[in-house]
């Protein structure tokens, strides 16, 4: 089983990520053959951002992705601009991907209503390359948070087609991996709305970096309703806060959302549940935090280890994309 996820480095990872993703990741470790994570810094110039700032953010991810638990031994952790294949493979899908497919993604829609000047060809083709980052592996499994279901459907898509018109069997056809509670953490003061780094407010956002008196003011503010306080229930459309708070505090320790329920039915009210939801934060959060700022300082650690994992994954890539050039009749085909 072959397992491949991106993430990109902007910004600071949230719990989101975290409970959504990384974790994922982690866990993925041991059945992946290998498990391939790549620091998506390709995908993170569609949208405007600083030149200067791009290689401090991929080594903030890199620190934070070991902190969470990666292990370059036992994984492929890389920066997708380190490996060209990824670039070309994208360049070659666009024959079997439909303009109008890329026109629907929510997540263009979304991210260009959001710009103000320009709105690049690339956020059009963000889920091209995003594509050609699973396909180039022939990877099986792809484990995502919920916002990624769309793009996983496009790449499945593009990957059919491309065997139909190509040759069977030349690229393998990808599955999501979404996982059961907290695919989708929404943001604490507007639980309508996804935890994100880009659209979301930091009051509602947890960042898997915030210590515990940040984490603990944040949820004591998180939004609920104004139902009997009693009443504390999962909802998702009537008490979308109460319900995100359950599952946060569900996924964090990896228990049911009724066990969650349970220990609460004798709940004085949201507080109750807003503690119960800090601490099992907390206790996930906490041991990653403070290894990261020892993984975060050797800068020359970080380098090797993207190093290496650019050169175990070139390695993977290349003769796929030999493969396809050859079906596609691209190139001298020497
Ligand atoms: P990114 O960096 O935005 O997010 C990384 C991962 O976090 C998940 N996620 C969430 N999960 C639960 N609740 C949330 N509120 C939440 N917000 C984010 C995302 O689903 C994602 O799994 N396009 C991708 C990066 C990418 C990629 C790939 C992913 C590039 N190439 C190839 C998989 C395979 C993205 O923007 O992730």
């Amino acid at each position: 089983m072959r397992i491949f996820s991106g993430i990109q480095p902007t910004g600071a990872k949230h719990l989101g990520n975290y409970i959504g993703a990384i974790r994922q990741y982690v866990e993925g470790q041991d059945r992946g053959e290998p498990a391939i994570y790549c620091i998506v810094d390709l995908h993170a110039i569609t949208v405007p951002y600083e030149p200067a700032r791009l290689r401090e953010r991929v080594l903030d991810t890199t620190a934070l992705l070991l902190a969470a638990g990666l292990e370059p031994e036992r994984c492929v952790l890389f920066r997708q601009g380190d490996v060209p294949e990824h670039t070309e493979l994208s360049w070659l899908l666009t024959s079997v991907t439909a303009t109008g497919e890329l026109n629907r993604m929510h997540q263009f829609r979304d991210k260009s209503a959001a710009q103000r000047e320009l709105i690049s060809a690339g956020l059009l083709f963000y889920p091209v390359l995003q594509a050609a980052d699973v396909l180039a592996y022939r990877a099986h499994e792809v484990p995502v948070g919920e916002d990624q279901r769309e793009h996983l459907e496009l790449m499945r898509d593009v990957a059919r087609r491309f065997n139909a018109r190509f040759g069977e069997g030349l690229l393998v056809v990808p599955e999501h991996r979404i996982p059961a509670v907290g695919a989708r953490i929404m943001d604490l003061q507007d639980p309508a709305r996804k935890m994100s780094t880009s659209g979301g407010s930091v009051e509602g956002t947890v960042y898997v970096l915030d210590g515990p008196e940040a984490i603990e003011k944040k949820l004591r503010r998180a939004v609920t309703d104004s139902e009997d306080p009693f009443a504390i229930r999962r909802d998702p459309a009537a008490k979308p806060g109460v319900t995100n708070l359950i599952d946060i505090t569900a996924a964090a320790r990896g228990v049911d959302g009724d066990v969650v329920l349970a220990e609460l039915a004798g709940a004085r009210g949201y507080g109750d549940l807003k503690l119960a939801a800090s601490r099992a934060i907390v206790t996930l959060l906490a041991p990653v935090r403070e290894r990261y700022a020892g993984l975060r300082s050797d800068e020359t650690y970080l380098d090797a280890v993207l190093e290496q994992g650019a050169a175990k994954a070139q390695a993977l890539a290349a003769p796929v994309l030999a493969d396809v050039r050859a079906a596609m009749g691209v190139g001298s085909g020497r």
